[in-house]
């Protein structure tokens, strides 16, 4: 059982959680993951650790309320247990040798995992531009936190509410074309949005990471639940990611993966609301 020491709502959506868990907390890496149970019935979901303090010993996770367990998760409240909490798991993130410069590409309750990406980045010397994208003004989250992280921070909206009216791949390609050299690129979000990522840097040649978010249940290889197509071979997300090269990702293999328990998903929902 873990405690929640912090609890914020970040927009209608997204609650930001901060728990103490000293043992994940003092190896936690940028990429890894966490896998929870609400309760003892509850189900097993994965959540990319978002911060970690080692002196504090807690742990952060942001989660956007997607299905039941999320909405249960938003319900509970600082001073309330969650009942297991298992990591750090999967394998952090590596950049090619000798990166310099990197552009950080979040979508949407993605910028949650962009932003201790971009952070840890950052406090490494590394030159980093974030490319943050959201739907609307009102969904819009740690804009702060990611000023604080980053060189250069843009910021887009799909309605031109705030920032620039656009998608982050017009945005990313904008600033390639203008001659910004990125070492890498790391994008986080939907995986459409990482697919037309891939599809935009490919041309260019610039290493893109994307952090993958299939079904998982173990998260320790032993399922095959998390299995993903990375340049023609299978890949387990849990223990050979969650990172991957983008350029070699099969995005809509695991789009179509990825939906195939919401009939069973929507049931639950409805039978735990009567
Ligand atoms: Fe079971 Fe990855 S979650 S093999």
């Amino acid at each position: 059982m873990v405690k929640i020491v912090r609890k914020k709502v970040l927009n209608p959506s997204v609650t930001l959680m901060e728990v103490e868990a000293p043992l994940i907390a003092k190896k936690a890496q940028a990429g890894q993951f966490i896998i929870l149970r609400v309760d003892e019935y509850g189900e097993r979901t994965p959540l990319t650790i978002a911060d970690y303090d080692r002196e504090k010993g807690t742990v952060t996770i942001i989660f956007q309320k997607v299905g039941l367990t999320t909405e249960l998760l938003g319900d509970l409240n600082e001073g309330d247990y969650i009942k297991d909490f298992v990591g750090p798991l999967g394998l952090p993130t590596e950049l090619p040798e000798g990166t310099k410069r990197v552009c950080v590409v979040g979508g949407g309750v993605g910028c949650a995992i962009a932003y201790p990406q971009a952070k840890s980045l950052h406090a490494q010397g590394i030159q980093v531009d974030v490319i943050a994208g959201f739907r609307s003004k009102d969904i819009v989250i740690l804009e702060e936190e990611f000023k604080a992280a980053c060189d250069n921070l843009y910021l887009t909206t799909d309605d031109g509410s705030y920032g620039e009216k656009g998608f982050v791949t017009d945005k990313l390609k904008s600033l390639i074309e203008a001659g910004n050299q990125y070492d890498a690129v790391i994008a986080i979000g939907p995986i459409i949005m990482m697919k037309f990522v891939s599809a935009v840097t490919k041309p260019f040649g610039i290493k893109t990471i994307v952090s993958l978010n299939p079904i998982m249940i173990d998260g320790t290889g032993m399922c095959g639940g998390c299995r993903v197509t990375v340049g023609g071979k299978m890949k387990f997300a849990c223990v050979d990611g969650p990172d991957f090269d983008g350029h070699e990702v099969d995005f809509d293999e695991l789009m179509s993966r990825n939906t195939v328990y919401r009939g069973e998903e929507a049931e639950e929902k409805e039978r735990h609301a009567c």
